[in-house]
């Protein structure tokens, strides 16, 4: 299969590197022209070529992935003329599977959510609908995750716009700690050992988040606090809120 690329960012990067060492490296991949840096750095991989134009991508291709902005999506797709044999893998959050056929012509498509962790092979990445040469593809850069309802695949992508808020919660504890004194790379180091290590035990443990809260609370001790306050002051509500409102974002609903 040949991988064309529509949008050559971070996580097109992301992708291209994973698939390097992975059961498809002998893939080819053609990536637009722009970001040209981006292009360039990648094109020194084997099997990794530049396009002229996004169409040349196209044409060139099995596998279209689209990964540009949602913002300049409708004018870059217009622009595009994909056959009815040709798979298209659309990573653009929020744009919907007719407005795709719409603007592309396209027959065959797919929507999936892979994240920066597809460059370990580690990635978790639901795909919707559930197309085997996606998840083929997804299931080689860690874990593919058929998806058969729109509904449960815009609650994953809300799910994985979490990313920012765990390093939210990380850089608002590092300025508390260095607000009662602490030099911020102490700070900084010991919020790192603790959760990474708090990632190990997720990622090693099936028991339920519950389980761990308890496991990892004494009774009546600081971490039971913590975790009462927290979302005795709304925060936990506050995070049902935000979620709600990217899953509305990616539906196509106004908040
Ligand atoms: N980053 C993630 O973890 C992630 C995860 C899942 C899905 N996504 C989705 O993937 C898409 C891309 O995200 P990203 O983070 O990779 O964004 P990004 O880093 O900004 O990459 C977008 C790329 O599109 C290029 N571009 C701009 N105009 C173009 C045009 N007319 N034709 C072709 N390419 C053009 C940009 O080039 P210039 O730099 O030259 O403007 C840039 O290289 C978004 O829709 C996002 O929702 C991202």
């Amino acid at each position: 299969m040949r991988l064309g690329f529509i949008g050559t960012g971070t996580i097109t990067a992301h992708i291209v590197r994973g698939l390097q060492g992975s059961a498809l490296a002998d893939w080819p991949v053609v990536l637009s022209p722009r970001n040209t840096e981006i292009a360039a750095a990648l094109a020194t991989l084997p099997r990794v070529t530049v396009a002229a134009s996004n169409q040349a991508v196209v044409d060139a291709c099995d596998i279209v992935i689209l990964a540009v902005r949602p913002q300049i999506a409708e004018d870059v797709l217009s622009g595009l003329r994909i056959g009815p044999d040709q798979l298209v893998i659309s990573l653009i959050a929020g744009l919907h599977l007719p407005q795709i056929a719409a603007l592309t012509g396209a027959a065959r498509i797919a929507r999936a959510i892979p994240l920066p962790f597809v460059e370990q092979r580690q990635g978790v990445t639901p795909v919707y609908p559930a197309d085997p040469t996606a998840l083929r593809l997804f299931a080689a850069l860690g874990t593919a995750l058929p998806v058969d309802d729109l509904a449960a695949y815009d609650a994953y992508a809300a799910a994985s716009a979490l990313m920012g808020s765990y390093f939210g919660i990380l850089e608002t504890a590092r300025g508390w700690m260095v607000g009662q004194g602490l030099p911020a790379e102490a700070a900084t180091s010991y919020l790192r050992g603790l959760f990474g290590s708090l990632g190990d035990v997720l990622r090693a443990s099936d028991a339920n988040f519950a389980s761990l809260r308890a496991d990892h609370s004494t009774r009546g001790g600081l971490n039971e606090m913590v975790f009462d306050r927290f979302a005795a002051a709304g925060a936990t509500t506050a995070l049902e809120t935000a979620l709600t409102a990217a899953f509305n974002r990616v539906q196509g609903r106004a908040e």
